[in-house]
């Protein structure tokens, strides 16, 4: 068996699945985390394993970047390979200055321009949802791990270069997204018509407030936090 993306067999990809877009930080963060690891994918690189942590099957795989992007892989590993729960584990770039870099933002809402929830189904509104369980479990993990994280709406753009930024200005006021990446909505939209779960974490690695970015050094290691935030949330 084995879907154009995606070359696993059945019963290879756990019902659980962290996303970073990267696949090679999928490969670092398995290599870091996780035990008793089996790759499952290599197609176009895209590079997915399954393994254990703490004795408990997970699965890591890349989304790639943007949104047609994880709204291939979602759908995918959604409808063929019967996972139940992506929690993506991104970066962002921050809107607000109360949300700095490095911090942590657990989206509760997704706005998006992007068409791909009215091409894919008819749904015609421009926020999309996660779930509210998977929010529910990663909110209570930060709380016992002392990790300090934001939760708000989060902007899911298609565009990373734009013509100027003031834009994002509107996006605070009416939306109160607090970052921007460019993954989430499709992927909570996909969760939804499938009837499945979906979640974002993201560390901020750039703001358009200070116009600060972080190194793709210091990148790979401030996503730490986030990643035991979401693999301990995975046991539970
Ligand atoms: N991911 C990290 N930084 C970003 C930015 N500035 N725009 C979109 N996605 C991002």
């Amino acid at each position: 068996m084995s879907t154009p993306h995606i070359q696993a067999e059945i019963g290879e990809i756990a019902k659980t699945i962290l996303m970073p877009g990267d696949p090679l930080r999928a490969k670092h963060l398995v290599e870091t985390y996780l035990e008793n690891v089996k790759p499952f994918n290599s197609v176009r690189n895209m590079l997915g394993y399954t393994g254990t942590f703490k004795g408990k099957e997970i699965s890591i795989m890349g989304s790639g970047m943007g949104m047609p992007s994880i709204g291939i892989y979602s759908y995918e590993l959604y409808s063929q390979y019967n996972v139940n729960n992506i929690i993506r584990i991104g970066s962002a770039g921050s809107y607000v200055k109360e949300v700095k870099l490095y911090d942590v933002v657990l989206a509760d809402s997704a706005y998006s321009e992007s068409t791909y929830a009215m091409v894919q189904s008819g749904y015609q509104k421009n926020i999309t949802f996660p779930s509210e369980e998977l929010n529910a479990a990663i909110l209570k993990k930060s709380q016992e791990l002392n990790l300090n994280i934001h939760t708000s709406c989060i902007h899911s753009s298609d565009v990373f270069y734009m013509e100027g930024d003031n834009n994002y200005k509107e996006l605070v006021d009416k939306y109160n997204c607090s970052c921007v990446e460019m993954e989430s909505f499709a992927l909570f939209h996909n969760a939804r018509v499938l009837g499945k779960k979906a979640a974002c974490l993201l560390t901020i690695s750039d703001s358009f407030i200070t116009h600060e970015v972080i190194s793709a050094e210091a990148r790979q290691k401030s996503f730490d936090a986030m990643m035991k935030l979401a693999l301990e949330t995975s046991i539970e």
